[in-house]
């Protein structure tokens, strides 16, 4: 997602309450954070936030912590679950690089990763960049707990076919599998903003859930 730099952003994340600055020093303890004992789900890419608010307003039981790397992208969807009525108070925002993960969360202290319409990198040469590479699901093990799911979507076929690759790779196993979201049996599914973009366009929706095979 390209936009232009807004220099209103690091003001806003800094007084914002939902915005976690310095998440490193919250390794270990986001429940207590959170002050509750509820799971922690986490969304990695999470745009403009559309979909991690909704949850997070449909789940009140839940703590959901969304992941973004582009500033003005993070102050958009903070912007964006601060005009809700019921302000979810159960959401957190960070400025941060997923790569990074693993310096943030303790080891089993996330339940569940949602990747939604991570960037594509279609050239080869940047495979190592996208959000499925085998390199980011060695620290996805690592953070989510006994039996934690990744659950993936996208509209690009190639993305989603290199994933199942790199899933199937490094033993993860698949399953409600989809190559048509929006005509599967799948109940409650929220739409993305890329995802509104790309089915508008006439684009199907490919879907999977990954969880560890232990051996
Ligand atoms: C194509 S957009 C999809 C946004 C949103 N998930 C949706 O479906 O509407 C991908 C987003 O992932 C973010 N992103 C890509 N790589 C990232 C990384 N390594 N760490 C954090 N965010 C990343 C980009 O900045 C961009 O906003």
């Amino acid at each position: 997602m390209r936009l232009r730099r807004d220099p209103r952003a690091p003001e806003y994340l800094e007084k914002d309450e939902k915005v976690i600055l310095n998440p490193e020093t919250l390794k270990g303890k986001w429940k207590d954070h959170f002050g509750n004992a509820h799971p922690i789900h986490v969304e990695f890419g999470c745009g403009k936030g559309g979909f991690i608010t909704e949850l997070a307003v449909r789940n009140p039981n839940i703590n959901y912590i969304a992941a973004e790397r582009a500033e003005t992208v993070v102050y958009k969807a903070c912007k964006r679950a601060n005009s809700k009525e019921d302000i979810p108070n159960n959401l957190r925002f960070l400025y941060f690089d997923v790569i990074n993960c693993s310096e943030i969360f303790e080891k089993g202290e996330v339940e569940r990763i949602y990747l939604n319409f991570s960037d594509p990198w279609p050239k080869k040469r940047y495979a190592h960049k996208r959000l499925t590479n085998r390199r980011f699901l060695e620290k996805y093990e690592h953070i989510l707990c006994e039996n934690g799911e990744i659950h993936f979507k996208t509209d690009n076929k190639g993305l989603f076919a290199y994933s199942i690759e790199e899933f199937s790779i490094s033993d993860w196993l698949m399953k409600n599998v989809t190559l048509d979201l929006h005509n599967s049996d799948m109940e409650d599914n929220i739409m993305t903003e890329y995802e509104k973009k790309f089915s508008e366009m006439g684009f199907t929706i490919n879907r999977l859930e990954a969880v560890k095979f232990k051996k």
